[in-house]
């Protein structure tokens, strides 16, 4: 049988798709994203263009992104604001209608992995408008974003051919966490009281999610729970945005309606939609989290299944969960990738396994350069 040969199938790898081939590349260029950058042993960061006192006139720090970026915005904000220096992330296209304000002493971060978001381009010209310093968080050097910005840093994650962000998520998680730490230190006066066990735990991630690369078993729960009504994320603290990420992933491929919320707020509304066909992923972190075990109970309690992205150690959770995708234990802040990691993988086999496009997802495009 002579098998055509498709230049389409050239960058693929040999993988059925360019997400799994990107989802699998995250070790490479999570190594790519952090080499030079960190130094565990001491502590110290070296972020190219930022040296230390680059922020001292700082005080306040804003992100704007859009989907993906946008959740990668808001654990960055989470690290920051964990550590003592006053952090939001907005929406871009939100931000235009209704920006804080800002000064010369407000940072203003765009996290954008094509630098060309139409969104996230006129947030950014709208706060250097205002006076705040501009820097863009990016995939690509020379790109409009990295271009206007007063500043850039680059994520190093290598080409993301797949509609469907993966690979470029984690590094802008790694990138955030190493400009957060620069960012409090230069402000707060003082490194992270927990700095050196980050820059382990970032250290050890490649290898981690080669881990879970080799283990993971979202495969089977992907076709468990296949033709389910819906499918809810929950998650909190630095896992909240990573309970919005994996919705989002899952919904843009799998074309399956998914929804993600703050593990607190399930009582405050969605459980009226919780029942035995809508199953429900709840995301730790390793650190001991009552209020998402609790939300897990009260989802357990009508009926519907519970599946737990949680560390490999947590015995607790295998009690109350129907299945759980297990993660390396990690350092909560560094916790949210690994988990993503099993997120992707979950949509990347629900989406298969309904014979999705997957790569070009329909109406969706890889950079909206359009307002
Ligand atoms: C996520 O999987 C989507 N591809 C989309 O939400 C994307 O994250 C968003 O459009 C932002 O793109 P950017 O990072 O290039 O600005």
């Amino acid at each position: 049988q002579i098998i055509e040969w498709d230049p389409e199938d050239a960058g693929k790898g040999g993988y059925d798709h360019y997400m799994l081939k990107e989802i699998h590349e995250q070790p490479t260029s999570l190594r790519q994203t952090l080499r030079g950058r960190a130094d565990p042993a001491t502590g110290d960061i070296a972020l190219e263009d930022f040296p230390p006192g680059t922020f001292e006139e700082i005080s306040r720090v804003q992100f704007v992104a859009c989907g993906t970026s946008y959740h990668a915005g808001l654990v960055g904000s989470h690290f920051i604001g964990s550590r003592g220096l006053p952090a939001q992330t907005f929406l871009a296209s939100e931000y235009a209608v209704s920006a804080p304000p800002v000064d010369e002493n407000t940072l203003v971060v765009g996290v954008t992995q094509s630098g060309e978001t139409a969104d996230t381009l006129s947030a950014l010209r709208r706060a250097e408008a205002g006076g705040a310093r501009t820097l863009a968080v990016t995939n690509v050097v020379g790109s409009t974003a990295a271009r206007e910005c007063d500043d850039a840093m680059f994520i190093r994650a290598g080409p993301e051919i797949g509609v469907a962000a993966t690979k470029t998520f984690s590094s802008q998680v790694v990138s955030l966490s190493l400009l957060g730490e620069r960012l409090v230190r230069d402000v707060v006066g003082r490194r992270s009281d927990d700095t050196q066990d980050v820059l382990s735990a970032l250290a050890d991630l490649p290898d981690h999610v080669q881990r879970i690369l080799d283990y993971t078993k979202a495969h089977r729960v992907a076709k468990r729970y296949r033709d389910s009504d819906s499918y809810f994320f929950i998650g909190r603290g630095s896992v909240f945005p990573v309970a919005l990420e994996g919705a989002l992933k899952f919904k843009e491929i799998s074309y399956e309606h998914a929804e993600g919320f703050a593990a607190g707020e399930l009582k405050h509304g969605p459980l009226a939609l919780v029942t035995p066909a809508t199953p429900v992923f709840a995301v730790f972190t390793g650190r001991h989290d009552r209020k998402t075990l609790s939300n897990m109970k009260e989802v357990e309690a009508r009926g519907a299944p519970v599946v737990a992205v949680a560390s490999e150690t947590n015995e607790e959770i295998v009690q109350y969960a129907d299945d759980v995708l297990t993660i390396p234990d990690t350092h909560p802040d560094v916790a949210g990738i690994l988990a993503n990691v099993q997120l992707q993988l979950l949509s990347y086999h629900a989406a298969a396994q309904l014979d999705r496009p997957i790569d070009k997802p329909r109406n969706l495009a890889k950079s909206v350069t359009v307002e």
